[in-house]
């Protein structure tokens, strides 16, 4: 069936997702058209096959009485509706079979299928986008989405459509022994079928209230282990205790409610069956002895109300599934396929970068429109510079590191690199030739090894030891028990915050690509380490056009070029002597550092 990745690549520029839960399900239902197909006609012919074993035991037994009162061999008379009987058994477990090794297969690659192709649509999503949704509920949702839709069709295939033969032949065969039993039947099942549908209807708020409650007692279990640290710091174990309560109790409530309407749908149900097998039995009965119709015939008119009825029961509670998997598939759908916010211009090219030149022109760029970030930027990075920014916290330094990485759009303006316009380049080159270090890095829940090789898939395990070692992080690594090999827990928890910077500069050094970002990269290390680094990230800078910001000035003060940001605009730029000598900002700031946090100009420093 479906096979590991067709297109890996294909699915990278672009891709479009259906929107509303019957479109997207409609898009699987044609990928796998022809399966689907399949399964309707098995489905169907199983419950043809069961429906008409009611009519081959009216055929058995009309043929034994007609022999009896002829006095012929019975056998002879009925060999025939026997082998009508036998064929229909058979027909009916081989449908049911192969329909169940068709869904075998076809039921694991849908939602293979579902979760990659949600997954490969959320990978296109903007920073902004995974600023404000949680790993955790994206995950659930895929998996829920994915879960929604082959239940969806599943229900409709093996629940509702079955329901639509059996009633459907066995309304023709009561029609033929008398129209009216057909239309007592008939009425019956669209009266029921419409009550299960209203009520299902109803039952879906308190069902949703209730999982709200659930998933609320959930949430203030993960929140409380979450901190538990803190919980035990205060000796708050009751207070945490105390609080779940009442969440509890408050399940406990919607759970009631929602059991009791189920029981009151049940009760329905249960009077319902009641009513019509005395209405079915009483009136064929009637007929019978009336001498309107067979034994036979009445034998069949009872079995088939019982099949139906049977076929039935559960309906308001498949209806409420029903509506339920189509709810999830709606706020997974919702969730994930909105409109990308950054994507590839169609004629986007790879972006080339010989030099390294940055150029921001006129840029004007908010997060919110209320509050203006940089308002007509202009600024030019000369290829191969080396440039330091400091800047009072939120002064929008970070900020610009993010613009040259295009994982947010300026409202208004360009940025060039060497010429092109980023907008105009796919994400993908651009991402490839700017490395980057973030403040806080986080790693993957993979070996140290693979982390670091993140920078560049190809490298041979001694080029990963080497820029490990060039990063200062080969000691540390090796003093741990697996090495390379260790696994640093989810986002790189078990390490500590120098540690993943260096096993992120590991990873930038191997990444040997033409401009490097280095945003705070070295900011949680203490002033002896990040000296010793300082070789390193000089080796790393060779030749590339470097951003580094830092609070700490002694970072920058070697670089070729310091700008000061406040409030978004470049207020001082210059070298680091220069600056000092103009007595500024910087000076000011430099002075202000030199005197409290800077051991090195500290003549008691060791
Ligand atoms: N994702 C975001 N959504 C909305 N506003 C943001 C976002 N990120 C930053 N801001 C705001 O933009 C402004 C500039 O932030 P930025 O992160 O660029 O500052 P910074 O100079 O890097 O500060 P720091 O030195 O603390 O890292 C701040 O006012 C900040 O609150
Ligand atoms: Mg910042």
């Amino acid at each position: 069936m479906d096979q590991r990745s067709n297109e890996p690549h294909a699915v990278a520029a672009s891709m479009s997702l259906p929107a509303t839960p019957f479109r997207f399900c409609l898009r699987y239902l044609r990928r796998y058209q022809a399966v689907v197909w399949l399964m309707v006609v098995l489905e169907g012919g199983q419950s043809a096959c069961s429906i008409l074993l009611p009519y081959a035991i009216k055929q058995i037994m009309d043929g034994v009485s007609a022999a009896h009162a002829a006095g012929i061999d019975a056998w002879s008379a009925v060999s025939d509706a026997f082998w009508l009987f036998a064929a229909l058994n058979l027909g009916v477990v081989l449908c049911s079979r192969a329909s169940g090794t068709v869904l075998v297969m076809l039921g694991p690659a849908l939602r293979r299928r579902v979760r990659r192709d949600l997954f490969s649509y959320l990978q296109l999503h903007s920073q902004r986008y995974f600023l404000s949704n949680f790993a955790g509920s994206l995950a659930n949702r895929i998996a829920e989405v994915s879960m929604g839709v082959s239940q969806v069709i599943w229900t409709t295939l093996f629940d509702f459509w079955p329901l639509v033969i059996s009633f459907s032949v066995s309304q023709y065969l009561l029609a033929s022994v008398n129209p009216r039993l057909a239309l007592v039947l008939g009425s019956w099942m669209v009266v029921y079928v419409s009550v299960c549908f209203l009520l299902a209807r109803r039952c879906r708020r308190y069902a949703r209230d209730y999982a709200a409650a659930r998933s609320a007692v959930s949430g203030t279990i993960v929140d409380s282990v979450s901190n538990i640290m803190t919980a035990k710091l205060f000796a708050r174990r009751d207070f945490e205790r105390d609080h779940l309560e009442g969440y509890l109790d408050r399940e406990v409530e919607r759970a009631r409610a929602t059991f009791w309407f189920m029981e009151g749908i049940r009760w329905f149900q249960f009077v319902a069956a009641f009513i019509l097998m005395l209405a079915v039995i009483g009136y064929a009965l009637r007929l019978w002895s009336a001498g309107g119709m067979s034994a036979g015939q009445f034998a069949m008119a009872a079995s088939l109300s019982l099949l139906l009825i049977e076929q039935a029961r559960g309906l308001s509670r498949r209806f409420l599934e029903f509506f339920e998997f189509v709810g999830n598939i709606n706020d997974g759908v919702g969730m994930i396929v909105r409109p990308h916010e950054v994507v590839d211009d169609a004629q986007a090219g790879p972006l080339r970068v010989a030099a390294g030149e940055i150029r921001f022109e006129q840029v004007d760029f908010a997060y919110n429109v209320e509050r203006p970030v940089f308002r007509a930027l202009n600024l030019t990075l000369r290829a191969g510079e080396r440039v330091g920014l400091v800047g009072y916290s939120g002064s929008g330094k970070s900020t610009l590191v993010n613009l040259i990485l295009r994982l947010f759009e300026p409202q208004r303006g360009r940025i060039l690199i060497d010429g092109q316009d980023i907008k105009l380049v796919t994400q993908e080159s651009l991402r490839a030739a700017v490395a980057m270090i973030p403040q806080d890095p986080l790693l993957f829940h993979r070996s140290l090894k693979d982390n670091i090789r993140y920078g560049r898939l190809g490298a041979s395990d001694d080029e990963v030891v080497e820029a490990a070692c060039l990063a200062y992080a080969h000691d540390f690594i090796v003093a741990m028990e697996d090495g390379y090999d260790a696994l640093v827990g989810e986002r790189g928890v078990k390490l500590s915050g120098g540690q993943r910077q260096r096993i992120a500069l590991a990873r930038a050094i191997l990444k040997a690509s033409p401009i490097l970002l280095l945003d705070e990269a070295t900011s949680a290390l203490d002033s002896v380490t990040e000296r010793s680094i300082q070789e390193s990230l000089e080796h790393l800078m060779q030749g590339r056009t470097v951003v580094v910001v830092a609070h700490r000035l002694s970072t920058l003060a070697h670089l070729d070029r310091i700008l000061v940001f406040h409030e978004g605009r470049i207020i001082e730029d210059g070298s680091h002597a220069s600056l000092l000598a103009a007595a500024g900002h910087y000076a000011h700031m430099w002075t202000m550092q030199a005197g409290g946090f800077l051991p090195e100009h500290d003549a008691s420093a060791p």
